[in-house]
């Protein structure tokens, strides 16, 4: 029989992350996820409870002092660790922060949530990573690479960061055979999208919202032997938002 592969997957509890442990649940994987409510018995899948790690990502502390934790879960070998847990926080009514008016405070939550935790777990597991010449994915955005209606300064930067940290760590990691890529979703169906999104989608060339499963079939691809040569690629997923 084949070993059960691994992987770490943060936010898993809705939107893209639950599809992505759908996805790899169903191909055999064992999915430790990562995110802040405890397990969620309402959508369960084999095996979720137990593997679920409850974990505030926007505390430095609780993600270092984690490692270990997850580390003794994981057991060895770590096949792939995807970075998908993300906030991006609204003005009080819902509208955009911008550069103007980002507090501090938020502006640091949305950078330890969005860009340094991945950058913590990797580093944390890189011996699993490359016990099992592993891949790692970030999930971007495409509010990384332009201004986005409603999508804040802070949550922007924080995925530019993101995709510049891909290629850096593709750089570093790939001696020990481990290959780190990034997606950037564009409007994908999920609790994230604000309202009015739909006058966006009436402007997208495929006229469409992106479903999670969509996304979770990318990470899916990045985390396979099909993208054996592939790194420090960003792969967009958005319906040709970008063009
Ligand atoms: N949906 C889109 O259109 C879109 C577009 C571009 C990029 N993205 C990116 O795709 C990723 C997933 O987005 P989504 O739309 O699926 O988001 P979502 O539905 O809001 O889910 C976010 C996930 O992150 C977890 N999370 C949030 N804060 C956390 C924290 N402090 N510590 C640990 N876990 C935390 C949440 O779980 P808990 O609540 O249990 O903590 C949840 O599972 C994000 O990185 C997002 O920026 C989404």
């Amino acid at each position: 029989m084949s070993e059960q592969k691994v992987m770490v997957l943060t936010g898993a509890s809705r939107g893209i992350g639950h599809a992505t442990v759908k996805r790899f649940g169903a191909e055999g994987w064992r999915v430790l996820t990562c995110s802040r409510q405890a397990f969620d018995p309402r959508c369960p899948w084999p095996g979720g409870e137990e593997n679920h790690i409850q974990i505030d990502l926007a505390s430095p502390d609780a993600t270092i002092a984690a490692i270990a934790r997850i580390k003794e879960k994981i057991g060895g070998k770590l096949h792939a660790l995807v970075n998908n847990a993300g906030i991006s926080p609204k003005a009080p009514g819902g509208g955009r922060l911008s550069t103007l008016d980002t507090d501090l405070r938020t502006w640091g939550q949305v950078f330890h949530v969005n860009f340094f935790a991945s950058i913590v777990l990797a580093r944390g597991f890189k011996d699993e990573l490359a016990a099992a010449k592993g891949s790692v994915v970030n999930v971007t955005s495409i509010a990384g690479v332009r201004v986005h209606p409603f999508a804040g300064a802070a949550y922007a930067t924080s995925k530019a960061a993101l995709a510049a940290l891909t290629r850096e760590m593709a750089h570093d990691f790939g001696p020990m055979g481990v290959r780190v890529n990034a997606i950037a979703p564009g409007e994908i169906e999920t609790a994230i999208l604000s309202p009015g999104t739909d006058k966006i989608v009436e402007k997208l060339p495929m006229r469409r919202l992106g479903q999670p499963k969509e996304v979770a079939d990318a990470i899916w691809f990045l985390c396979s032997d099909q993208s054996s040569y592939i790194s420090g690629a960003e792969i967009e997923v958005n319906g040709a938002q970008h063009v």
